[in-house]
């Protein structure tokens, strides 16, 4: 089994997310093949929307950059796991960047699908919805419910449902970086392992309770506050110890 763990945290190895990602596929059986690609320290230039890769036979892409290497990489994958920050409500730009060239992937086709009306593209290869796919994405907020909806109603999108692949959300992610909270983290993570090993012997699917229970932020509210210098302000929270 083949796993591409897409690392698309401009802090790279210092990434929160890492944490998380790192956990759950810690999980997968002995043997599992694990990459991880950096983006942020690949050469991804944004897409220039000029259609050459559906006008050419085989999606070969105009720009010459680390892409075509990176669409390789998702080609040869069982297993895509995208790792990543919360910015903006929504993916960070070069991620966004790579997903825009992914256009490469698809036919100059696009339909309705009768079930839903949601509109789709034909891929390419059809191998490609064999794989499966996994977001690990960390916030910094104290709660997923406010700030991830945009983000998901957009992998529903890309995906063709919330049932095509698993999403793991962690909130409070600057935990990480505090080095503090050791013992609350060493929980989290080592339930985030067994999540990993639930999603290859269940067929790649975790169950809604396990999901439920990484949903459970690291710390109290207060807590999180008292270890990142964060203090409650008019209906808020004004972060002062974030980042490093
Ligand atoms: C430019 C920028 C935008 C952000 N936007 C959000 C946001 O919309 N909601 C949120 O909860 N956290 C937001 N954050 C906080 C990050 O998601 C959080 O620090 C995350 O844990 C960083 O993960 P990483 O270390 O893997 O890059 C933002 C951070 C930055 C730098």
């Amino acid at each position: 089994m083949k796993v591409l763990v897409i690392n698309a945290s401009p802090k790279l190895e210092r990434s929160n997310t890492l944490n998380v990602t790192r956990a759950f596929v810690s999980g997968f059986p002995e043997g599992t093949e694990v990459e991880q690609v950096d983006i942020y320290s690949k050469d991804i230039k944004p897409c220039k929307g000029c259609f050459a890769c559906w006008a050419s036979n085989d999606g070969t892409c105009a720009i010459k950059d680390d892409m075509a290497d990176i669409i390789a990489k998702i080609k040869a994958a069982d297993i895509i796991i995208e790792s990543f920050p919360l910015y903006f409500y929504g993916m960070p730009s070069q991620l966004k960047a790579m997903t825009d060239r992914c256009l490469a992937l698809a036919e100059p086709y696009m339909g309705t699908r009768s079930d839903d009306g949601q509109t789709f593209n034909k891929m390419r290869d059809n191998s490609i919805f064999e794989k499966k796919f996994v977001v690990i994405s960390s916030c910094g907020y104290v709660e997923l419910e406010p700030v991830y909806p945009a983000l998901l109603a957009q992998y529903d999108l890309i995906c063709g449902g919330r049932d095509k692949y698993t999403a793991i959300l962690c909130p409070m992610g600057e935990v990480f970086m505090t080095g503090k909270a050791k013992r609350q983290i060493r929980v989290y993570l080592d339930d985030v392992k067994k999540a990993g090993a639930e999603y290859c012997e269940n067929n790649f699917k975790i169950s809604s309770e396990t999901i439920r229970k990484l949903q459970i932020p690291i710390l109290s509210p207060e807590g999180f506050a008292t270890l990142t210098g964060s203090h409650q302000n008019e209906g808020g929270w004004a972060a002062s110890r974030f980042g490093n």
